[in-house]
């Protein structure tokens, strides 16, 4: 037989999917066989890997049989359908959504943070929102230097985190607006070409958004920080990839901007961008396409003694979801 992983990809026709096989590609992910699976749909159609169609193939028990690895981003409710039907087939699912990060028993990793968490898996390891990963790539080596006691983030979160809709609909908007057309808004709620939309889903009755809420109880997973005190706002802007995230944390032991440029330049996964003289801070345009989340504009806060504010940047579709699932299987980001 030969050597390598059976590999399926589940959602390969999506954003993050897309991603997931120039990921595999990319790092010459040891594989012997690639499934690619999407709705009923696109099935029948081609995803190309490794310069070859790959038919994409119905979701169904028999299909996974064989398969070691699923990589899964066709949504929360699939997830929830599809992820025990894979485990059971005997595959380990690295499922990007919502579904199962929050369950005590499937672990939620960053593979530069908590690997450890991965061991002793039942079947599903779960990947964190885009947000929440960009996020806490900086926060980890601060905790580690001088235990957070306080975070206030913003996120500045690209249209491709919402898929290949959100993608079509700034492309179709801004041609529109350059040709002088009315724009009506179909993917998201308020035209976003131009725009920035406060809210990236439903805001609750306790005025928060189910992103917030994800960015604050899957950091405090991450973190192994149950009670720290988070307070997210996120935000959608007309951005086609790579989130921003603007932080500023308190720590119970003061970090100096000068240690938490060291800090953050020797942590893996993590590249200091800070040189603001020089206009040298991490963009969204300048990181799309890289691996690495990029850190920038670190500052000691002006109103709190121990409180440093910072400026990161990832590309969601990468770290913030492909590579992030990748790494830990490819041997990447084992620290
Ligand atoms: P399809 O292209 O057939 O709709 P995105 O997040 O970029 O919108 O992508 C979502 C991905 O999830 C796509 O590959 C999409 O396939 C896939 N998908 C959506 N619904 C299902 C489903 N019921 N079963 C399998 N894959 C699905």
């Amino acid at each position: 037989m030969a050597a390598g992983l059976c590999v399926a990809v589940v959602g390969a026709t999506g954003a993050a999917g897309q991603t997931t096989l120039k990921i595999l590609e990319e790092r010459k992910f040891p594989l012997r066989e690639l499934r690619a699976f999407a709705s009923e749909r696109s099935v029948g159609k081609t995803v190309t890997f490794r310069g070859e169609p790959v038919t994409i193939r119905r979701v169904e028990p028999a299909a996974f049989k064989g398969v070691d690895i699923a990589f899964c981003s066709a949504g929360s409710a699939q997830a929830r359908e599809y992820a025990p039907m894979i485990v059971k087939a005997g595959a380990t699912v690295i499922d990007k959504s919502n579904a199962y990060r929050m369950d005590p028993d499937v672990p939620l990793v960053v593979p530069e943070i908590n690997p450890h968490a991965a061991r002793g898996h039942h079947g599903i390891i779960a990947c964190p929102n885009c947000t929440t990963i960009v996020t806490v790539m900086p926060l980890k080596p601060l905790h580690d230097a001088g235990k957070l006691t306080r975070v206030i983030a913003t996120s500045f979160q690209a249209v491709s985190g919402a898929g290949v809709g959100g993608i079509a609909e700034l492309r179709e908007q801004t041609l529109a607006w350059a040709r002088g057309e009315p724009i009506t808004p179909r993917h998201f709620p308020h035209q976003i070409a131009f725009n920035l939309i406060p809210a990236i889903d439903k805001v609750e009755s306790d005025g928060y958004t189910g992103e917030e809420r994800k960015l604050v109880n899957e950091t405090r997973k991450i973190l192994e920080t149950p009670g720290l005190r988070i307070a997210p706002t996120t935000v959608r802007v007309p951005v086609f990839t790579s989130h921003s995230v603007s932080v500023t944390a308190e720590t119970e032991v003061k970090v100096s901007a000068a240690r938490a440029r060291d800090l953050f330049a020797r942590f893996p996964g993590l590249r200091l961008w800070d040189d603001p003289a020089q206009h040298r801070y991490p963009m969204p345009i300048a990181v799309e396409g890289q691996d690495d989340c990029f850190v920038g504009r670190i500052r000691e806060d002006l109103s709190s003694p121990n409180g440093l504010s910072f400026w990161v940047v990832g590309d969601q579709l990468r770290k913030g979801a492909a590579t992030n699932a990748v790494q830990p299987r490819n041997g990447a980001g084992q620290t």
